[in-house]
Order: structure tokens, then sequence, then C-alpha cells
């Protein structure tokens, strides 16, 4: 299908692993200081993160197995910016959760840079709307902790604080405790802390669902600059269709239960977007069309509407 950022910005694409990788764009700045790992932009044409016929089931309180995801193939590109919606209990969380090894699938596979994930490792990272910083620590020490645990040298914790909290514009705040800081502040810490782990894969799900507009609208400016400087590679859940469009590479759209990728939307729009942009809302109506069958969906099923929940008596319980 031909693309044509002005008349018809979002494109549904077909899954293919194989797609080349676009060039230019906000990509490639430089500016980093020596001791931070740099990520190298040239793809080896291993997928950075893939998933294969990625299934899942659990069990449900009166002991049926329900199939969360079903059959998901999603393959993300090094350096890529993934989005990923659906409507709420579609299982994108259950999703990233397999990604960060938290969590074992039922069948399927995920491969990051072509090595099977087997458990929690320090090349990809999840972030997630509850923080989980210590209120009993700096935000300097909060930064420092993933570093510690991971048994980075003191001069170097050091040295790579300072760095991430200059990137989230927190120098000035590094001896200042969490609960002196705003909302966005505190979400801006926990991704210091995160990249200052230096995980290939940052898995973000819903990081800024609870913030007010305004201070969203900064994070996804603040975000976007730190994908661009770092060169992580992103896979970013989210229900909110504009936020996915402003932010991603590509918005995989997921079905209510079980999970399935439905669909998948190449954004191509030049960067930096605005939410208000008028692209940016014809991007969103398509994709929140095909989201809207699946959230009706939903409806009937939490209102027992006719239609009960997809349950597979034959698959192993998790
Ligand atoms: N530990 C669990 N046990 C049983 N069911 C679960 C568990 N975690 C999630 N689910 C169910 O799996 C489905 C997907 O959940 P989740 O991944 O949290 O969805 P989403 O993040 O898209 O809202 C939901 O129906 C949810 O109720
Ligand atoms: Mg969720």
């Amino acid at each position: 299908m031909s693309t044509n950022a002005h008349n018809f910005p979002a494109i549904p694409i077909p899954i293919d692993p194989c797609a080349p990788a676009r060039i230019g764009g906000v990509r490639g700045k430089s500016g980093r200081a020596t001791v931070v790992r740099a990520i190298p932009r040239i793809s080896s044409g291993i997928p950075k993160v893939a998933l294969s016929d990625i299934c899942l089931s659990y069990r449900t309180q009166s002991g049926e197995r329900l199939l969360a995801l079903d059959h998901i193939n999603l393959q993300v590109k090094a350096g890529e910016f993934l989005c990923i919606v659906g409507p709420s209990g579609c299982g994108k969380s259950t999703l990233l959760h397999l990604a960060a090894g938290l969590h074992q699938q039922t069948s399927g596979e995920i491969l990051i840079d072509g090595k099977r994930v087997q458990g929690p490792g320090t090349d990809r990272i999840l972030i997630f709307q509850e923080l989980g910083l210590f209120a009993w620590l700096t935000v300097g020490q909060n930064v420092e902790f993933g570093m510690k645990m991971k048994g980075v040298n003191k001069a170097e914790r050091e040295e790579k604080t300072r760095y991430y909290l200059r990137l989230v514009h927190l120098s000035h705040f590094k001896d200042s405790y969490t609960h002196q800081l705003s909302g966005g502040m505190r979400q801006r810490v926990a991704l210091a802390r995160a990249l200052a782990t230096e995980p290939d894969v940052l898995l973000m799900d819903e990081p800024f669902a609870a913030l007010d507009a305004q201070t969203r609208d900064l994070l996804h400016d603040e975000l976007e600059r730190i994908w661009a400087e770092t060169g992580r590679t992103i896979i970013f859940v989210t229900h909110n269709v504009r936020e996915a469009i402003r932010l991603g590479d590509r918005v995989a759209l997921l079905t209510f239960r079980p999970g399935r990728v439905k669909r998948e939307f190449l954004v191509d729009l030049p960067r930096p977007r605005v939410l208000e942009d008028v692209h940016v809302a014809h991007a969103a109506r398509e994709i929140l069309d095909e989201l809207r069958e699946e959230i009706n969906r939903s409806l009937e099923v939490e209102y027992n509407v006719g239609v009960k929940p997809h349950v597979e008596p034959g698959v192993e319980q998790q």
C-alpha cells in the first residue's frame, strides 16, 4: 500500500519482520557521555524483539482457563518505537510481562537479539505507572539503585547518575526526596533510573496514564528526545490512541480477549508530532474506528450481553 502522509497518515501494514528500517527523522543525534553505552544504529537484520506465536492462558476463579493472548506475532526492530493499543483487558500488560521475563507464556517464544527469553534480564526493563521509587532514598540514590543491583562500581554509578538526571532535566533535584517532586518529575526519575541500567529495550506499560494532560505532553517530548539520543528500542503500551500516534513509529492494535494482533499501522508522520495536529487526529480516528469494535466487544463481555469470555479447556495452566 502506498504511503501519503498528508491524505492518509496511518497506513495499515502487513506483519513483516524484514521491512526496511526508516532512515532520517530525529534519530541519530550524538553528544553522549563516553561512560554511557552506545547502541549501534545499524541493524543486523535480526529483530531486536521477536514475539512468535505467543499464547497465554490464565486460570480463572471458577477453575476455567482463560485464553488471554492468542498467537501473538510481533517483531520490533532495533531503535524502533512500537506502541501497542487495545481495550482494557486485552492482554497488553500480560504481553509486556512476558517480554520482561516475569512470566512464562503457555506456548510460543520470545527472542531478544535472536536469543530466547528465559527470565528477567538486564537487556530489558519494565516501566509502569506505579513507579516503585523508594521514598527513603533521594532522587540520585533512586537512580543509582538499579545500577547498584547490577554491580556497577561507585564511580561509574555517580557519573551515570549525573548523566541520566541531566538527560531528564532533573540535575538540580539529585538530593531531593521523591515526595518533594511533582508526578511528572517522579515519572522522569523512574525513567532515569530505568535508563541508567542501560537496557536495550524499554517496556513501558501506560507510564503516563495517571498524569495530567500538560505533564503528559511534556513527558512525550522528553521521552521522544531521550529515545532519539539513546537509540533504545521501546515497546510502549497505552489505551490512548493519540498518544500512540504521537510517539510510535508503528502501532499494533490488539483485539479484546483473547488478545490477537488485529492490525498494524505504520505512522508516517514527521517528528516531533503534536497531539492536536490534524494529521495525528486523522491517523488516530482510523485506529479508533477499529478499536471501537473491540471496545464494544469488551463491553458486551463485561456486562454479560450474550458473549462469554473465550475459554480453552485444553490449554496448560500457568
Ligand atoms: N494473574 C492473573 N490471573 C488471572 N487472570 C489474569 C491475570 N492477570 C491478568 N488476567 C486477565 O488477563 C486478561 C488480560 O489482562 P491484562 O494483560 O492486564 O490486560 P490489559 O493490560 O490489556 O488491560 C484480563 O482478562 C485479565 O483479567
Ligand atoms: Mg494493563
